[in-house]
């Protein structure tokens, strides 16, 4: 029950004395308890107000109502009475931290819950196809997005000024020319960088796949991004074959797309595979057809068939800048692979523009909720 204060009908000074008690203490206890602005304003209006807080009823119940023989001690105890209250409010108000503004906290109210997003289409395809590889027990390396020359390219067989080069169009960084040519900066065109410094790190065998973002100077269009992203794989070991490469793509192709996906291989070019490889993959949308009923079959181009991905040996020219740390080319053989996401993300959910996923529209983006 909260104290309020008594009208006296004793004036002795015993009974003075335990009625100063009893408000002392019930002012000790109220000092105790914590409270945000509004309580200690409340609090000290209790005690404080001129008008009804306890020192003017202590005023009009105690001295107005004293008896005139008992009025001098009475006027003195409460002067005496108002001035320790006064400071003793003071002091609780300046010990009352502003932090128990927390106290505020109604900790029976729902809490605020934010809307949880949803998993970027991009992102979910890319974490679909590195669990394909991780139950295959691959495991997962990253690099960074600002790469140098020599990982992006020298070490990965691409010799300065080689016409290799010429083939991803690079975003260099500005301000390099000073440096030497290896450690000139530029935004890496691929996540084939990642091969070299994971087999700096990790002695044979390995088996990794890099998830990541690349850039290349691509102006955007429906089908082009200046910003995309590729997973790569590398896998190292002693006897590994192209037979290898095969099984295990076609098997990640089938967990992928379906076990009735079938893939194939044509020939191609890359300075860090020998030999190189692009693999198709049965077209997904129209099953190898190449037709979607009586109309053409559009994202195959009507051949049934949609390139997924570059592959191939990694060339022993590649494990030289890594045979210090365990990659004589003469004991182990390796297979690569990379793949552009987005372009497998915009085939499976659909897409005619590639832009709607860097956009940012949320009436976009939240239909993948
Ligand atoms: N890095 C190549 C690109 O972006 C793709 C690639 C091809 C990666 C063959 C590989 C590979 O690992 O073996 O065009």
């Amino acid at each position: 029950m909260a104290y309020t204060v008594p009208k006296l009908k004793d004036f002795s000074p015993a009974a003075l004395d335990g009625a100063v008690a009893e408000l002392l203490s019930a002012l000790e206890e109220e000092s105790a308890q914590p409270g945000n602005a509004d309580a200690r304003k409340a609090f000290r209006d209790r005690w404080l107000a001129r008008k009804d807080g306890i020192l003017t009823q202590i005023n009009e119940l105690w001295l107005k109502a004293a008896p005139k023989d008992a009025k001098r001690d009475v006027g003195q105890r409460v002067n005496k009475l108002k001035a320790e209250v006064e400071q003793k409010v003071e002091a609780a108000l300046e010990k009352k931290p502003a932090a128990s503004a927390d106290t505020s906290l109604d900790i029976s109210l729902p809490g605020i819950r934010r809307p949880i997003g949803a998993e970027h289409p991009i992102i979910r395809t890319m974490n679909e196809i590195v669990g394909v590889f991780k139950n295959l027990g691959y495991s997962v390396a990253e690099g960074p997005v600002i790469e140098t020359d020599y990982y992006n390219f020298e070490a990965l067989n691409f010799p300065p000024n080689h016409p290799a080069r010429d083939t991803q169009d690079t975003l260099f960084l500005a301000n390099q020319e000073t440096k030497p040519r290896r450690e000139q900066l530029l935004l890496r065109t691929h996540t084939s960088p990642v091969q070299i410094r994971t087999m700096e790190k990790m002695r044979p065998p390995v088996r990794i796949v890099i998830p990541g973002k690349v850039h290349r100077n691509d102006p955007p269009d429906a089908s082009h991004s200046p910003m995309f992203h590729q997973v790569e794989g590398l896998a190292v070991d002693t006897n590994i074959t192209f037979g290898d490469l095969k099984g295990t793509l076609d098997h990640a192709m089938k967990a992928l797309f379906g076990s009735s996906a079938k893939t194939a291989f044509r020939p191609s070019f890359f300075p860090f595979t020998e030999p190189s490889a692009e693999m198709y993959v049965s077209c997904f949308i129209c099953g190898g057809s190449g037709k979607r009923g009586s109309d053409p079959c559009r994202p195959c181009k009507q051949t049934g068939w949609i390139e997924i991905l570059g592959c191939g040996m990694v060339d022993p020219n590649v494990f030289e800048f890594v045979k210090h740390n365990g990659y004589d080319p003469e004991k182990v053989s390796g297979f690569a692979f990379g793949m552009g996401i987005d372009r497998i993300a915009m085939l499976k959910y659909g897409l005619d523009d590639l832009q709607l996923f860097f956009q940012g529209d949320v009436r976009f983006l939240e239909q993948f909720g």
